[in-house]
């Protein structure tokens, strides 16, 4: 099977590297891909939002199914742009895009099928009054949440109620662009974060993908403000048979129940962003695609076959192919450039060992020049996961790993999984 893989990222590197070790993978393509996805397939100079681009690249290259990384192109609609094409697209329709693409959307689903989540009200310029005194009725802090796109920076957590009574003018007032328009205002919810991801085939066929935790702070002990992922774990101790059963049961079954009779077309991925609230899972938010960081530990740790998943999926049917779990802990850490999640530069060289015995080094900001030189060319440069019998275990290799990598201003949190390991 030919495959085209759209993103650059963390997480393509490890979607790349998982399906090209498929004996059913032919060929593989990455567009854009990074300084590193070329270990796996060969890298296409495209935007994951061309879609023309990408259609006449599909025709000219027989390609059979395209795999998406990242969230834009399956907002935007890309599904739906090849729906009567004859190539299969591993991903939901633009209209159930919308969990991931509209808060508000999301928690209106969540509300109608019965699935725990933090309570809510969603308003807009000509309702700020009623958002000042809702938030007024909710106890501190305030969670603001842009409705739109906001390249995972449109959640505010606010402690004074003063203070967010301003940002929630601001938000209205387009500090987030048109995400803002609308904002979700909602109870804060406390307890511990876990990532859940299912792939489903939209006939009722789904699989549970190994759990993880990612870190989001920049900072250790959960300090500073929030990036895209500074590291993750899998699988998550506190999210046991138990646990798990009641994800299953209060808001797998009824989110696939509810996409089925909402008639919103979905054969990929759904990310359960959910929260641990004294035992009870509630959900924090929808993605429709993989997360990253969390793909560099739920791939390695995923034994079956995933061109077999990912084909199913996009066929409609999943049958009993299977998606068998890795007993063993996988951690990764990542290594982002100085500065971030603020500004960064660009175009350090990254020096050491690449290719460690004990480790897979997944490429994130990464490119390379016209002689071949690696430099990093993002905010999170490099993603080094490593198995173990435990999280103190397969930590100790990804650590001992980043101390033989270096580029200038090179910053990694030292206390990756350590939340857990005191559970
Ligand atoms: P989201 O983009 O919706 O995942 O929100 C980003 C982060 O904000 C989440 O990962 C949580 O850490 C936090 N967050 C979002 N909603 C809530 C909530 N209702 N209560 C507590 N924390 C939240
Ligand atoms: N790691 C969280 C995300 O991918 O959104």
């Amino acid at each position: 099977m030919n495959i085209l893989l759209l993103g650059s990222g963390g997480r393509e590197s490890a979607l790349a590297r998982k399906l090209s070790q498929s004996p059913r993978c032919t060929q593989l393509w990455i567009a854009p891909g990074n300084g590193g996805t070329e270990a796996y397939g060969t890298n296409v100079a495209m935007s994951p939002l061309d879609f023309e681009a990408i259609a006449q690249f599909v025709d000219g290259n027989a390609v059979d199914m395209v795999v998406v990384g990242n969230e834009d192109p399956l907002v935007a609609g890309i599904y739906d742009y090849f729906e009567n094409k004859p190539v299969l697209v591993v991903g939901p329709s633009k209209a159930a895009a919308a969990l991931e693409g509209s808060k508000d959307f999301a928690k209106g689903f969540m509300n109608r099928h019965g699935i725990p989540t933090a309570a809510y009200e969603t308003f807009t310029k000509d309702t700020l009054e009623a958002g000042c005194a809702f938030l007024e009725s909710l106890k501190p802090p305030y969670v603001l949440k842009a409705d739109g796109l906001a390249a995972g920076k449109g959640v505010l957590i606010v402690p004074g109620l003063d203070e967010a009574k301003a940002e929630l003018a601001e938000m209205l007032g387009g500090s987030f662009g048109a995400a803002s328009s609308k904002v979700v205002i909602e109870e804060f919810l406390d307890g511990i974060e876990c990532s859940v991801f299912v792939l489903t085939d939209g006939n009722g066929g789904y699989r549970v993908l190994p759990v993880a935790k990612d870190y989001k702070r920049i900072g250790e002990g959960d300090t500073g403000p929030n990036t895209g992922g500074m590291g993750a774990v899998s699988p998550v101790p506190f999210a046991d048979e138990a646990f798990m059963q009641k994800v299953e049961e209060r808001i797998i079954l009824p989110t696939l129940r509810g996409l089925a009779e909402e008639n919103l077309t979905y054969r990929g991925f759904i990310f359960l962003g959910l929260i641990n609230c004294g035992g009870e899972p509630k959900v924090i938010e929808y993605n429709v695609r993989m997360g990253d960081p969390e793909t560099e530990v739920v791939m390695p740790r995923l034994k079956s076959d995933l061109v077999d998943l990912l084909e199913g999926c996009a066929k409609g049917d999943l049958g009993d192919i299977p998606a068998e779990h890795d007993p063993r802990t996988a951690v990764t850490v990542i290594a982002v450039s100085g500065g971030y999640p603020g500004s960064y530069p660009k175009g350090k060289e990254i020096a050491g060992e690449l290719n460690p015995a004990s480790s897979i080094v997944f490429h994130a900001g990464t490119k390379r020049d016209a002689d071949g030189r690696l430099l990093t060319s993002g905010g999170r440069v490099l993603a080094v996961t490593s198995y173990g019998d435990s999280i103190a275990d397969a930590l100790a290799h990804s650590y001992e790993a980043l101390g033989h990598i270096s580029f200038e201003g090179m910053n990694y949190r030292r206390d990756i999984g350590r939340d857990l390991m005191k559970l």
